[in-house]
């Protein structure tokens, strides 16, 4: 499974490839909005420290402002992928980008006909938001499961990318489901490490090193 950052902050990239742990890079324009500055610069340094895809999301709504502002962003770097809204106009983007070659990644997707339109036109990722259906008392992992089924189903080759992760069992289930790529946020990463009882065996293997050898 690979994982992908889902930020925009080059400090929590850093550390985050420091532990091995980055495959890539997804940001959006709220994420982009929060680090504040130049986004044009923030978006070419991230593509610059990462070797993985970094996904950089259009704003424009019809299939041409799509398309331009696509080739303004393949620029900042070769590991762009250009992350396209949930829309039919997006859908007719997909298509013309993946003509040329260029990647996209599916965003806001919320339902399985959305995900199967989105391989359809032949999207490199899609991103279904798992969190955000949870918040609304949906089981965001059904309908990863389900688009899984779906593209295994017709051998589509878009990669399944969970998204809007907001705990570590939402790793643990995308896995076990078989997800490509989880898009997750730094403080995420860190929780996937954690255990009580590995803090408490780290202490007590210490305790006795300390009492027969003393101080390490
Ligand atoms: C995915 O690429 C998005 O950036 C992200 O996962 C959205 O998640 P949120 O629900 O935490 O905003």
């Amino acid at each position: 499974m690979k994982f992908f950052i889902d930020t925009a902050n080059l400090e929590e990239i850093r550390r985050a490839k420091d532990y091995g742990m980055v495959d890539g890079v997804t940001t959006n324009p709220t994420l982009l909005a929060r680090e504040g500055g130049d986004w044009r610069k923030q978006a070419q340094a991230i593509c610059k420290e990462v070797e993985g895809p970094v996904s950089l999301e259009v704003i424009g709504k019809t299939a041409d402002e799509m398309i331009h502002e696509a080739h303004e962003l393949v620029k900042y770097g070769p590991n762009v992928v250009i992350k396209i809204p949930m829309l039919m106009e997006g859908m007719k983007a997909v298509r013309q980008l993946r003509e040329l070659g260029i990647d996209t990644n599916v965003t806001v997707v919320f339902s399985p006909s959305q995900a199967l339109l989105a391989a359809k036109a032949g999207a490199s990722y899609v991103s279904p938001f798992i969190g955000r259906l949870d918040g609304l008392s949906q089981d965001g992992m059904t309908l990863v499961d389900q688009i899984v089924r779906i593209y295994d189903n017709y051998g589509f080759d878009t990669e399944v990318l969970v998204a809007s992760v907001r705990h570590p069992m939402h790793i643990v289930e995308a896995a076990l489901i078989g997800a490509d790529v989880a898009t997750i946020p730094f403080k995420v990463v860190m929780e996937l490490a954690k255990h009580p009882m590995t803090d408490k065996g780290i202490e007590a293997f210490d305790r006795d090193w300390e009492k027969a050898f003393g101080k390490a």
